[in-house]
């Protein structure tokens, strides 16, 4: 039973959270532990008997001895009994044959989506190209050898300086509800549009914020809700600069930002999927994810 617990509790911690997993697999493996042991305790599996060095017999006696012996020995309990021998041959023989079928089968389903996961820094141009105080609608092919349909989108502002280093503003165009594609709100200046390699810029006019399109999510120009489905606010990316260029780095997720700009403070989450809560008691009702 404790065993059985163990297991689904583990089983449900893969929709819940790892700490569940843990604590799953913790169960199971102590109760699998002890099932063993319960079924060895008290039998010759558990303590083999010492093997008793065989008497010398002269082969003229031996006829003697061995009629001696079925005489004087009395019946000998079973060895090994046939029972538990039965038990734990079928169990060991399952587990193999369960594992050997099981193993291959999950590996294939689960292990593609722990492999070659994740993101490349990316340029999106020199720091020259953003001006300050201004959002930049980014595009770029996160895998070009996929073409197009690996185009993602950014709104980049540039806030200036903080402590003597350049201070970026960076957030996703993946609405936090369900993940359609959020729009600036305001005008775009399309006449002064850049392109360089796979990268395009977009100069916005003056945007009040962010709109998704699909059921009406809006965010102000932090990224934070304010109205709307949405559960949290827009994701971000980490950015770095190299020889004066900004690069992309990890997406993050936000619950939400105070203040704004340079002076923002970032309530940063670990990347989410859209529609999931990043904290309080809403976010344990989530699937573990794969990293991405
Ligand atoms: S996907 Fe953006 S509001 Fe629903």
């Amino acid at each position: 039973m404790g065993f059985a617990v163990g297991v689904v509790v583990l089983l449900v911690g893969l929709v819940v959270s790892v700490a569940a997993v843990v604590i799953g697999a913790v169960i199971a493996l102590a109760f699998a532990f002890l099932w063993v042991r319960d079924l060895t305790t008290g039998t010759d599996l558990a303590h083999a008997p010492a093997v008793e060095p065989e008497h010398a017999v002269e082969p003229e006696h031996a006829a003697a001895a061995v009629d001696d012996v079925v005489e004087d020995t009395p019946p000998a309990t079973e060895r090994y009994p046939r029972a538990k021998f039965l038990e734990l041959s079928t169990l060991g023989l399952g587990g193999v044959i369960g594992g050997l079928v099981t193993a291959p089968a999950i590996g294939f389903m689960v292990a593609p989506a722990f492999l070659k996961q994740g993101t490349k820094d990316h340029s999106i141009g020199p720091i020259t190209d953003y001006p300050e105080g201004k959002f930049i609608v980014a595009t770029w092919m996160s895998d070009a050898t996929q073409g197009e349909v690996s185009r993602r989108t950014a709104f980049v502002r540039n806030n200036g300086q903080l402590n003597g280093q350049p201070s970026f503003t960076i957030i996703s165009n993946h609405c936090a509800h369900l993940g359609c594609p959020v729009q600036p709100n305001g005008p775009l200046e399309e006449k002064d549009t850049k392109k360089f390699a796979d990268v395009t810029l977009i100069p916005t006019i003056s945007i009040a914020g962010f709109g998704c399109p699909c059921h009406g999510g809006q965010y102000d120009t932090e990224g934070n809700r304010t109205a709307g489905p949405p559960v949290r606010a827009l994701d971000r990316y980490s950015f770095s600069i190299r020889n004066g260029n900004l690069f992309l780095g990890k997406p993050f997720s936000v619950s939400h930002v105070d203040g704004s700009g340079s002076g923002a403070k970032i309530h940063k989450w670990a990347y989410s999927f859209p529609g999931e809560h990043v904290n309080g008691i809403e976010s344990w009702l989530y699937p573990v994810q794969p990293p991405h």
